[in-house]
């Protein structure tokens, strides 16, 4: 087993609540997990080699708990007409339905893994990825069994929108029945898009209650585009994130408040579709969990950037950078109700972005600008990295 010790590094943002920042940190790492950190002049003997960071920051890898990286096709003429005054419907969801049906496995995945790909070469070490552009029992089944070879949080999201043509409570009992049962074994998660237009309370209700009676963890797309009951229900079955939560009433803030529910906010969804932002502010003043995720999919945050939506949660939302970094990992991490990943303490699996900038602060000091310099998932380099190899120094 070779110890690797992570030395120079100038500042450790560690995710973790009991100890978040360490100047002139060092870390060890065994086996794939963080065995030892602290200031560098602490540092214990042990190591077989040593990578110097020079300097830089280091930051756990971002945890990106939201994300619809199952599709075919593409909604430029969409965003384009958004960007000339149509409103954001998520009716568009339908033209992906469309070509994702289309799609043969082999595409559908050589893109899902492309997209994977493109968020860790940005930081990314964690992501959970949706179904929900099938919406038959074979497309959603396929889909999440695609999904499981890239990641192990997989959710259902049979109930993103009622099919063209299908009675929605029909569909409803589809998805919370022969659905569901085809789904299960392919996902940890049951979601649905509980707004007007696509799911009503009644019908959110029945979908999640079936997903959790067939073991799947709860997560709610809820009031994105406006107020409704998406919140509440989420509280109420003890999911593990609502997500959107751009449009609450003092009602949704104070269940957030009084659950375990993390409240994911996903401002690349409002910067695309040209929305008001959520109020990060209220919720955090009310002592809710908050979590940053990309939403990354065709329609309405084609972003694979954690760091455009910190960029965004600081300039738009009023989170401070340190918020909005501890949203994008540990954060992330509470959302998806993982313990080993989203904070660097020892156990944790060494999961290391190494920041070409002195801060974390950079990631919404310079937006825009590719600041990861490395990143380790497990201890390992991300081989892509190869224009930065480190130089690993054997003791
Ligand atoms: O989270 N709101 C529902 N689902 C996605 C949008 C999907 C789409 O427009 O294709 C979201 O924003
Ligand atoms: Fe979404």
């Amino acid at each position: 087993m070779t110890a690797t010790l992570f030395d120079g590094i100038g500042l450790l943002y560690t995710g973790d609540p009991e100890r978040e920042e360490i100047q002139d940190a060092a870390l060890l790492v065994e086996d794939g997990a963080v065995t030892w950190l602290g200031p560098a002049a602490e540092t214990p003997g042990g190591a077989d080699e040593r990578v110097d960071v020079a300097g830089r920051a280091v930051i756990p890898g971002f945890v990106d708990s939201h994300a619809h990286l199952i599709f075919a096709g593409d909604r430029t003429a969409e965003f384009q007409a958004r960007m000339s005054g149509e409103p954001y419907t998520g009716g568009g969801i339908r033209t992906t339905v469309a070509a994702t049906r289309r799609a043969g496995d082999a595409e559908l995945a050589t893109h899902a893994l492309a997209l994977v790909r493109e968020m860790a070469r940005q930081g990314t070490t964690t992501v959970e990825i949706k179904s929900g552009y099938g919406l038959t029992v074979e497309d959603e089944r396929r889909s999440l069994e695609l999904a499981t070879a890239l990641t192990d949080e997989t959710t259902f999201l049979g109930a993103h929108v009622v099919p063209e043509g299908v009675d929605a409570d029909d569909y409803t009992r589809l998805v919370a029945g022969e659905m569901l049962t085809a789904c299960a074994p392919f996902a940890r998660w049951v979601d649905v898009f509980c707004e007007r237009g696509a799911f009503d309370g009644d019908q959110t209700r029945e979908i999640l209650t079936a997903g959790r009676r067939a073991g799947l963890g709860v997560r709610v797309h809820a009031n994105q585009l406006g107020e409704g009951p998406g919140v509440r229900i989420a509280c109420e079955l003890g999911a593990a994130s609502a997500d959107h939560c751009t449009h609450l009433t003092a009602a949704d803030v104070d269940a957030l408040a009084g659950s375990g529910t993390v409240a994911t906010l996903l401002p690349g969804a409002e910067f695309s579709t040209r929305s008001p932002y959520p109020d990060a502010r209220r919720l955090l003043d009310a002592g809710v969990t908050v979590a940053l995720a990309t939403d990354c999919n065709p329609g309405s945050s084609y972003t694979s950037s954690m760091a455009f939506c910190v960029a965004l949660a600081v300039r738009e939302m009023r989170m401070t950078p340190l918020e909005a970094i501890r949203a994008a990992t540990y954060g992330g991490a509470r959302a998806l109700r993982r313990t080993d990943v989203g904070w660097l303490r020892p156990g944790a699996r060494a999961d290391l972005v190494v920041l070409d900038a002195p801060s974390y602060v950079h990631l919404a000091y310079r937006p825009g600008v590719p600041l990861v310099h490395q990143v380790f998932q497990g201890g390992l380099l991300l081989q892509e990295d190869i224009q930065n190899p480190p130089s690993v120094v054997v003791l």
